[in-house]
């Protein structure tokens, strides 16, 4: 039986997580769910799984989920409980599925305490991938992706020599305004940013996937798991979003990972051991699809693309600076402080603005994640 944390149990990919744990309960067990807010569906989270610990990061929820929870279950909050419940000796595995870079020290300790850790959260090897891989190392830590395109690329590198790898692509939908001409884009909403055409996801990771943000912090995110060089990494459009990743290898073959839109395929994918199981996803039916189109991808339509090419070859300080002006960007877009076409130009004039150094520890991860934080709010009040 596999011990489970899960960080950020009620989010998109925390729920996922729970239905496939339910369909597999010989296998799986739930040793600590984590959240921040939203006790209420922690409560029904708690009565499926029944943990032996909740942990919501906000005090007053943790108390409001202690009033009217009935289970014999602890409840803690504060993000040191989350951190406590990541790297338990009881438990096996971690599901790292906090939203952003506030997922990053739970994260990290699981890491540090030789877990198994499935990471959704993509803003831990963004922000601090060379201090997070080099963790897993010295502890001897599996970081398994839980990323459609990284669950493909994994799969389609496993038994191959990594040496041979001349192309990883990552296939990207292309998001809600892949045809839309982006003189048009002024005016959207954030409700249409919101509208996945094939994915079913959460609000901020939807508007990066609109922006095209996701995919470049996939490409820095694929860097640091699969130790590739930028040169190497690339992505393309496929609005069909079947096809999640291509590896191609020197003697030019291409291979590639296929299934339904569905992240309990790359769920189930990170939680099994040597056995395939069932996720729960429908059967791909090839027939039915018909066509599989691709595409490259329109830097003048997709900027994000352009940018994060430099950000790439330039110093860890860059990827830090990237994300956190983007969270500052989304949120503000989301919250109709900014214009759906501001975001990319607020990113840029932060990058345009912090330094390009190496980093290699925590404290200056924490420092230039906020000073780009504060640049980005500036560069919006301009
Ligand atoms: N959704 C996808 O299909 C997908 C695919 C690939 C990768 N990812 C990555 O997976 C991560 C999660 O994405 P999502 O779409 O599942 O996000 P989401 O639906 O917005 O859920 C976020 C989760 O994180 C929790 N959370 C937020 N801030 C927290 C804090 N300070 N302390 C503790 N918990 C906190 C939330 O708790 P409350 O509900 O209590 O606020 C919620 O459980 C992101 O990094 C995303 O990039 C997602």
């Amino acid at each position: 039986m596999m011990k489970v944390t899960i960080l950020g149990a009620t989010g998109s990919i925390g729920l996922s997580t729970v239905d496939v744990m339910m369909r597999h309960p010989d296998r799986f067990s739930a040793y600590a769910l984590v959240a921040h807010k939203n006790w209420q569906k922690m409560l029904e989270l708690a009565s499926q799984l029944q943990p032996e610990v909740i942990v919501m990061t906000d005090p007053e929820a943790a108390e409001a989920l202690s009033r009217a929870i009935t289970l014999p279950v602890r409840i803690e909050s504060g993000m040191d409980a989350a951190i406590a419940v990541s790297e338990h000796p009881d438990v096996d595995m971690v599901m790292a599925a906090m939203v952003g870079s506030a997922g990053l020290p739970a994260a990290l300790a699981a890491v540090r305490a030789g877990k198994r850790v499935g990471l959704a959260n993509k803003e831990c090897l963004v922000t601090a991938g060379r201090l997070f891989m080099q963790a897993a190392i010295d502890a001897g830590a599996d970081v398994v992706p839980v990323d459609s395109e990284h669950a493909a690329v994994h799969q389609a590198m496993v038994g191959h020599d990594r040496d041979s790898v001349t192309r990883v692509i990552l296939t990207a939908s292309g998001g809600p305004f892949r045809d839309r001409d982006p003189s048009s884009l002024h005016d959207v909403t954030p409700e249409e940013a919101i509208a996945h055409p094939n994915w079913s996801m959460g609000a901020k990771i939807s508007v990066d996937s609109a922006t095209m943000l996701n995919k470049a912090l996939e490409l820095i995110e694929a860097r640091w798991l699969f130790d590739m060089p930028a040169e190497k990494l690339s992505a393309i459009i496929h609005p069909q979003s079947i096809v999640h990743a291509l590896v191609e290898y020197r003697d030019g073959s291409v291979l590639a990972q296929l299934a339904e839109p569905d992240m309990r395929s790359p769920i189930v994918y990170a939680m099994q051991a040597h056995q395939r199981l069932h996720s729960g996803i429908p059967w791909l039916d090839l027939a039915k699809v018909g066509t599989l189109e691709f595409r490259a991808v329109d830097e003048l339509q997709f900027p994000a693309m352009r940018m994060v090419q430099d950000v790439m070859r330039g110093e860890d300080s860059l990827s830090i600076a990237m994300n956190a002006a983007n969270e500052v960007a989304n949120e503000a877009f989301r919250g109709r402080k900014i214009r759906f076409t501001r975001i990319v130009p607020v990113i840029e004039e932060v990058l345009s603005k912090v330094k390009n150094i190496p980093v290699d520890n925590l404290e200056m991860v924490w420092s230039l994640d906020h000073e780009a934080r504060v640049l980005a709010q500036e560069v919006m009040h301009d």
